[in-house]
């Protein structure tokens, strides 16, 4: 068992991944600043001894001892992360080089929330690891897409110049329990709408597609990444590759939940990328991973979520 340090623990995903290995038996220290994380998306956490939560924002220094370091804290819906885009961009620089310099110090292996993002507005697809990516330096989306980027660049040359342990996953559109409700993100915002019976708002014609991947399948790839073998340091995708247009989902979404609710378009924001979906061979031979749970289950159990809090 391992002592391991989730920073952005209380967050959607980080909370799963918390529950996750708390469960396996590591001793798990969830690090949040709760800017769009939550205390209840880990309170039946607190009562397991081996779960600690420190209040702390990574753009400040972090010494604590552990073994293993998932560097997930940055707001990651284009919301959250354009209310204060210089704020979101030293979060992904800073938080970068904080948690580097905790595995520098304490010889740690150090995994880095990488994100699809990377790809910018692809014109390749679907997007391999070798895709160096076509990302609009100084759109409202850069904070997040080049802060990123930045990110994995300083985790390369940690790598390089300071031998950190370090693995960099990047992680395609991911959907479940815990998202949070007004975060703007394509599959939580059509389960609200249809559950409390508002239009259901597509952007764009609703051709521009996208890949789900639920929470669990992503989890677990993770934790396989972080426990690879020494010397691959990634970047791999993990997402899954069935793509979905944007319709297709907002009426699986009335379908499933029952709901009355009508379809109405509006304008595509600006940079938003018309298409993505990752190419997981690597994963698959590396990892032995691949998404198992099909979207209708996934959603099945996310509107199930989003039924205890709308
Ligand atoms: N959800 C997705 O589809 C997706 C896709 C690609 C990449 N990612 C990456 O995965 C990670 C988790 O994403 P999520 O969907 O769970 O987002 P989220 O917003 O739910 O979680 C982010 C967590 O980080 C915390 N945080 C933000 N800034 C912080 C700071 N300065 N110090 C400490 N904590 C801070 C937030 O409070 C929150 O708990 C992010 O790094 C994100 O970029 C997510």
């Amino acid at each position: 068992m391992k002592r391991i340090l989730v920073t952005g623990g209380a967050g959607f995903i980080g909370s799963h991944l918390c529950e996750r290995l708390v469960k396996e038996g590591n001793d798990v220290i969830c690090v949040d600043n709760f800017f769009t994380g939550s205390k209840k998306n880990i309170e039946k956490l607190f009562e397991c001894h081996n779960f600690e939560l420190i209040r702390h924002d990574v753009t400040k220094e972090l010494l604590v001892e552990v073994d293993q370091v998932y560097n997930l804290a940055c707001p990651a819906s284009p919301v959250h992360y354009q209310y204060d885009p210089v704020k979101t961009i030293n979060t992904s620089v800073m938080g970068a080089i904080n948690m580097l310099e905790l595995a520098k110090a304490v010889r740690a292996r150090v995994l880095q929330a990488s994100t699809s993002e990377v790809y910018g507005d692809p014109a390749v697809h679907p997007q391999p690891e070798e895709y160096w990516g076509n990302v609009n330096p100084i759109g409202i989306r850069s904070c997040y897409d080049e802060g990123k980027r930045v990110a994995e660049t300083l985790f390369f040359d940690y790598h390089r110049q300071y031998s950190v342990d370090i693995k960099v996953i990047r992680i395609f559109n991911t959907y479940g329990p815990n998202m949070s409700t007004n975060d703007g993100r394509v599959v939580s915002n059509f389960i609200v709408q249809a559950l409390k019976g508002d239009d259901i708002t597509i952007y764009g014609n609703g051709t521009q597609t996208r890949s789900f991947c639920y929470v669990d399948d992503l989890v677990e790839g993770m934790i396989r990444m972080m426990n690879s073998r020494d010397g691959f340091t990634g970047p791999v995708n993990l997402g899954n590759p069935r793509e979905f247009n944007m319709l297709a989902l907002a009426e699986k979404v009335i379908k499933l939940t029952g709901s009355k609710s009508k379809i109405i378009y509006k304008e595509l924001p600006a940079d938003d990328p018309t298409q993505r979906k990752p190419v997981i061979d690597l994963a698959k031979k590396e990892l032995d991973w691949e998404p198992t749970i099909p979207l209708d289950k996934g959603l099945e159990k996310t509107i199930e979520y989003f039924r205890s809090v709308v």
